[in-house]
């Protein structure tokens, strides 16, 4: 059983790692900038981790649905490109406690005075939704896209549906696998409670949300598929940009031409 949840983090640690290694290559990760989270269901059946005698430390709020749960999560102020080279220093093991209101940080080798991620509240929030509506997602990643950050500077862009109507209108891949586009969330103080539940609502019916002149929050299976999403709105935000850029409003698909798309299967 402990062999085996070993082997579940070890595979877990080793994608992150690969993806944040991504983040930073896109430079969509400055300084400290993003935070990634996997929830280990499995871990929670296998894990024989009984409640520490040592105090939790507390969340903002009760997690009902993710008491017993192990995640996995980036530390606050640890840079991608050292949770790429360096994953075991980098990446925390948590379990949430008995009572969902507080968790405790679990020892791995190397571990040092790492904290959590300042966004774990807004993790959390997303990991209870998922694990109640989309269990198949383990994955909450956030990150600084440059050019989907800028189009949220554009007041006229600050509304879900023209927001969605233009990254969906650049490139047929981003309809095809997409289809729902993002949920928008208007600026919100980061690293609170609100803005955590701000962020479950817009991802309740989107697997990516846009968080007004900041970043964006996925959802999905593995690192990878995660990431995938993020890039695919990146593409569509990047050639919106550089039409502008060349002096023109960017055509978009017609309504006929994303119908079409509804079609097509992969
Ligand atoms: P952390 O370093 O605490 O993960 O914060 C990074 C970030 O992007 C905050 O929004
Ligand atoms: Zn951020």
């Amino acid at each position: 059983m402990r062999q085996e949840l070993l082997s579940l983090l070890e595979e877990k640690t080793g994608a992150v790692a690969s993806v944040a290694g991504w983040l930073w290559q896109r430079g969509w990760a400055e300084r400290n900038a993003g935070n990634i989270s996997v929830r280990l269901d499995k871990g929670k059946q296998l894990s024989s981790h009984d409640q520490s005698k040592t105090p939790a430390l507390a969340l903002p709020k009760r997690f009902s649905t993710l008491a017993g749960s192990l995640l996995l999560v980036t530390g606050t102020n640890t840079r991608m490109r050292d949770v790429a080279d360096l994953p075991r220093e980098n990446i925390l093991l948590i379990r949430i406690n008995d009572e969902g209101d507080g968790y405790h940080i679990l020892p791995r080798a190397e571990m040092t005075r790492l904290r959590p991620t300042s966004e774990l509240a807004t993790h959390l929030c997303i990991h209870e939704m998922l694990a109640a509506k989309r269990p198949d997602h383990s994955v909450v990643m956030h990150t600084h896209v440059t050019e989907l950050i800028a189009l949220t500077q554009i007041k006229d862009l600050c509304d879900e549906e023209k927001l969605n109507r233009t990254l969906l209108g650049m490139h047929p891949e981003t309809s095809v696998f997409i289809p729902a586009g993002v949920g928008f969330v208007p600026y919100s103080l980061p690293g609170t409670i609100a803005i955590g539940e701000a962020t479950v609502k817009a991802l309740e019916n989107h697997a990516v949300a846009l968080w007004e002149k900041h970043g964006v929050f996925a959802t999905g299976p593995e690192p990878e598929e995660t990431f995938d999403m993020i890039d695919l709105l990146a593409k569509s935000a990047s050639i919106w940009f550089l039409c502008r850029s060349a002096g023109y409003d960017p055509e978009g698909l017609s309504v006929s031409q994303l119908d079409g798309l509804t079609k097509l299967k992969f």
